[in-house]
């Protein structure tokens, strides 16, 4: 048994709902805190002092100067097995080309899958795990990362394998998604409709032969797959036993009303999504998740976030973090921003890159502080938590627990 403290504060986000707003009174924030973890798991939370008299056996690992500790992020969407570099995009982009034309003019998601086909298992591993320590180190202790750059069963295959060799070196949760339906690749001879059925019958059963992914994702907009066609395949993946996600409304609205009918998950981007749209997904145990890191790489609106919590629904918020639309990758310098464009309180953003997003992932053992569930927590140098999103991502983590223990990085 470890006793790590004390900590100026520990906002535990316990007590918290898991849907719609929430006021910063609302977080319980102990002072003078400690934390009591065993075999991985935290046994208590509170104060410093009352702990080390109860347990006088535990270990004390000692906390000086002002610290304080919240839950470890969870980042509940990435793309960070890859190949390649997509800058020219960013500069094209910025150069006054749209996305759907730097894409139909050879770069985009296309320019990745070329690259990324180059790349062996191991090379994308080894890069997939550079990238999951560069998460660690800002205190994200749960990585969702998709496939989606292989496009035919033996890449796709390849790119999973590779993001499972990356999980088996880290002490950081990886959730893979199969993510085969991110763009009907252009050397396949069929519409997409047939492509589809391809990923069915010449994919999907050898992930889970393989036990390398039990969520499906899929990309329904105008440049990739229809919102019909989206449906079938997705209640079909359902009935091979995934889960489901969905990239939902980036460019135009009416994807996320499918995820919530299919029983997605999460839908993911929601920069198009219509009012009407929100009241549905709000109304759902479907999370909305807003990756601010995309809005910012493209230069499109931010998430209606603000909209999604007023009307009930359950945010978590992500880096989407890929070599094309989200370059940055920096879960809390993107939440902190969204935070000011959008209006919300400390406790919605804290609430939304932890035990929110960990729902999103069907992880329901993380993102507070409390009895029972994954000592899984971030420490930062300073007296006061709000200081950790006024930073915009500058403030970083002194110490990131995972278990209970640093992981050593
Ligand atoms: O989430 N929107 C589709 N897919 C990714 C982009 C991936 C890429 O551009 O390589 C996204 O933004
Ligand atoms: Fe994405």
């Amino acid at each position: 048994m470890k006793l790590t403290g004390p900590f100026a504060q520990i906002v535990t986000l316990d007590k918290l709902p898991l849907r719609g707003k929430i006021s910063d009174d609302e977080l319980e924030i102990i002072t003078n805190g400690g934390i009591l973890t065993e075999n991985g798991k935290i046994i208590e939370v509170g104060n410093f002092e009352k702990l080390k008299q109860n347990f006088p056996n535990a270990e004390i690992d000692l906390i000086e100067n002002e610290q304080i500790a919240v839950p470890a992020f969870v980042d509940a969407h990435t793309h960070i097995c890859f190949g390649g570099n997509r800058a020219n995009d960013f500069a094209m982009r910025n150069a006054g080309k749209s996305y759907l034309e730097i894409a139909e003019s050879g770069g985009g998601i296309w320019s990745s899958v070329l690259h990324t086909r180059q790349a062996t298992e191991e090379e994308l591993a080894e890069f997939t795990s550079l990238k999951i320590n560069e998460l660690i180190k800002q205190g994200v202790t749960t990585i969702e990362i998709k496939s989606g750059y292989g496009l035919n069963a033996d890449e796709e295959l390849k790119m999973l394998r590779a993001i499972k060799k990356a999980s088996e070196k880290t002490k950081a949760t990886i959730v893979p998604t199969c993510l085969s339906a991110h763009l009907k690749p252009k050397d396949f001879s069929g519409n997409s409709e047939d492509y589809l059925n391809y990923i069915l019958k010449e994919i999907l059963p050898k992930v889970k032969e393989e036990k390398l992914a039990d969520r499906v994702d899929i990309f329904i907009e105008k440049s990739a797959f229809q919102p019909e066609e989206s449906k079938v395949f997705l209640l079909k993946a359902k009935e091979m036993g995934f889960q489901l996600t969905v990239h939902a409304d980036q460019f135009t609205s009416g994807s996320s009303r499918i995820a919530v009918e299919v029983g997605a998950k999460s839908a993911d981007h929601l920069e198009a999504t219509t009012d009407n749209d929100i009241d549905f997904l709000a109304k759902s145990e479907t999370v909305a998740i807003a990756l601010p890191g995309a809005s910012l790489g493209l230069g499109e609106p931010f998430s209606p976030a603000r909209k999604i919590l007023d009307k009930g629904g359950i945010l978590a918020i992500a880096t989407d973090w890929n070599p094309g639309s989200a370059p940055m990758g920096n879960l809390v310098a993107q939440a902190s921003i969204l935070a000011t464009y959008q209006k919300l309180s400390t406790a919605e953003v804290l609430s939304a890159i932890t035990f929110r997003a960990a729902f999103a992932l069907d992880l329901e053992d993380r993102g507070i502080l409390a009895k029972g569930k994954k000592a899984d927590f971030v420490i930062y140098e300073t007296g006061n938590f709000q200081n950790i999103l006024y930073h915009q991502g500058s403030l970083k983590p002194k110490n990131i627990y995972i278990n209970g223990e640093k992981p050593g990085i």
